[in-house]
C-alpha cells in the first residue's frame, strides 16, 4: 500500500505530464488554425491526454480519500471526494463532447484543477510531514 507521501509525489509528477500534453495540444491548435494545418495530429495528441488524464483520474480517486482525511475531519472526506471525482466527469465529458473550438476553454478548465488541487495536497503533504505520517 503506497503512503500518502508517495501518492502526492506521484500526483505532482502525473500533473507535470499533463501539463506537458496540454501545451503540446495547444501548440496543435494554433498551427491548425494559423497554418492550416491538418488536424489529425491534433485529433491524436488529444486523444493521448484524454487517456493520461483517465489513467491519473483512476489513480487519483483511489488516493482521494487517504489524502483528504490528513487534512479535513472524517465527516467532510467523503462530500469533498465525490465533488472532486463529479469534476474529473466533467472535465472527461468536456473533452469527449466538445466541439475543436472548445478545446481552449476545456484545457484552461483541466489547468485550474491540477492547480487548485495541488494547493489542497500541498496542505496535506505539510501535514503528513508535520505529524511524521509516511
Ligand atoms: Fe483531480
Ligand atoms: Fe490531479
Amino acid at each position: 500500500m503506497m503512503t500518502v507521501k508517495q501518492a502526492l509525489a506521484k500526483v505532482a509528477s502525473q500533473h507535470e505530464a499533463l501539463r506537458a500534453r496540454m501545451d503540446h495540444c495547444t501548440e496543435l491548435a494554433d498551427e491548425v488554425e494559423k497554418q492550416g494545418s491538418s488536424p489529425d495530429k491534433l485529433a491524436q495528441e488529444l486523444a493521448e491526454l484524454r487517456g493520461a488524464f483517465e489513467r491519473h483520474n483512476r489513480f487519483e480517486e483511489d488516493m482521494l480519500r487517504p489524502i483528504l482525511r490528513t487534512i479535513v475531519e472524517t465527516l467532510r472526506v467523503d462530500g469533498i471526494a465525490s465533488a472532486h471525482v463529479a469534476e474529473h466527469r466533467e472535465l472527461d465529458h468536456r473533452f469527449s463532447d466538445s466541439p475543436l473550438g472548445e478545446l481552449r476553454t476545456t484545457i484552461a478548465m483541466l489547468r485550474d484543477h491540477l492547480a487548485e488541487e495541488e494547493a489542497h495536497f500541498s496542505l496535506a503533504a505539510n501535514r503528513a510531514i508535520r505529524t511524521g505520517a509516511k
